[in-house]
């Protein structure tokens, strides 16, 4: 149950497939009640752009374990007027068993965790979202009952949630393609990593086209085309995005079986159509909910159970 005991999670690379495995094991049976567990610890949210899953997520699965959770909006706290990263993070180190922070560089999330003798989770960084593909994983293979030689495809921004999703992927087995415009790539040493990962075992592709991309897939995924941090950008985005919309004519070309996933929020009749949301085919309800048996996993296996 501890395997994880006092690490970091700041990248899905920080995991082996064997964690990763491990932990979306762990969410299913918390998820199923098959096992209770607690962990009286305290979680601290030092988060520095908006949420409303990961936040709330994170609060009802460490209230469910027993523990505790504060809320370090950095409005109320002296980050705001100043103070650096590194002497907020050894007097937090001090009052919190475990800090999940929300930020805009990966590097500060990594200057912090250098700081912090305590586990310190990524709850998103301009980088990754490796707490989002914990959930989607587990929405993946609650749906098709595996995740080895399933094919994900994800259309749009080559962002945080793109970068995580091509380690994830990777780690389990999953055939992964993403498609974006040319200049929106994702980051070029996530998708080196991803294929070391993969070893050739499965497929890690980036293409421009979302025809190629679509074709027998099974999973269906996009985010917004900007992302946090990027709002000024959003107008000139929508008609380079455009061709990557999740629409009905997209998912007429995917596997039979296709299912269609959006960490959310989502930008209706943007990145994905009012009905492709809406429709029979969408698990974006279940893959919010999964959010927070997935940390809750996540949480017992860096702090262990009481
Ligand atoms: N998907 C996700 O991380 O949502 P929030 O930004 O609301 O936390
Ligand atoms: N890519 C999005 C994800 C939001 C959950 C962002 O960073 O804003």
């Amino acid at each position: 149950m501890d395997k994880l005991k006092g690490r970091d999670l700041l990248s899905l690379a920080n995991l082996n497939s064997e964690e990763l495995k491990e932990i979306l094991q762990l969410a299913a049976q918390l998820k199923s009640g098959e096992i209770n567990l607690k962990c009286n610890k305290v979680l601290g949210l030092l988060f520095s752009k908006a949420s409303t899953r990961t936040r709330v997520s994170f609060t009802v699965a460490m209230y469910q374990l027993g523990g505790q959770v504060i809320d370090l909006n950095p409005n109320v706290t002296q980050v705001s007027r100043g103070e650096s990263l590194e002497d907020t993070a050894r007097v937090l180190d001090g009052y919190l068993d475990i800090l999940a922070i929300r930020t805009f560089e990966q590097k500060d999330l990594e200057s912090f965790a250098n700081y912090a003798k305590i586990p310190v989770i990524n709850a998103l960084t301009d980088r990754e979202h490796p707490c989002q593909i914990l959930a989607d994983l587990l929405t993946v293979q609650e749906n098709f009952g595996k995740l080895d030689g399933i094919t994900l495809s994800y259309f749009g921004d080559g962002n945080n949630v793109a970068n995580s999703l091509l380690l994830g992927c990777a780690m389990v087995g999953i055939n992964v393609r993403i498609a974006t415009p040319e200049n929106y790539l994702p980051n070029k040493e996530i998708v080196e990593q991803a294929k070391t990962i993969a070893n050739g075992k499965s497929e890690v592709l980036v293409t421009q086209d979302p025809q190629v991309a679509v074709k027998d897939s099974q999973v269906l995924y996009t985010d917004v085309w900007a992302s946090m941090g990027q709002e000024q950008e959003a107008n000139n985005r929508i008609p380079i995005f455009q061709p990557y919309q999740v629409n009905e004519k997209l998912v007429e070309s995917a596997a039979d079986d296709v299912i269609i996933l959006h960490c959310l929020p989502a930008h209706r009749d943007e990145e994905i159509t009012d009905a492709v949301i809406e429709g029979k085919k969408s698990l974006v309800w279940e893959q919010a909910e999964n959010r927070m048996h997935a940390q809750k996993a996540l949480l017992i296996s860096i702090l262990g159970s009481d």
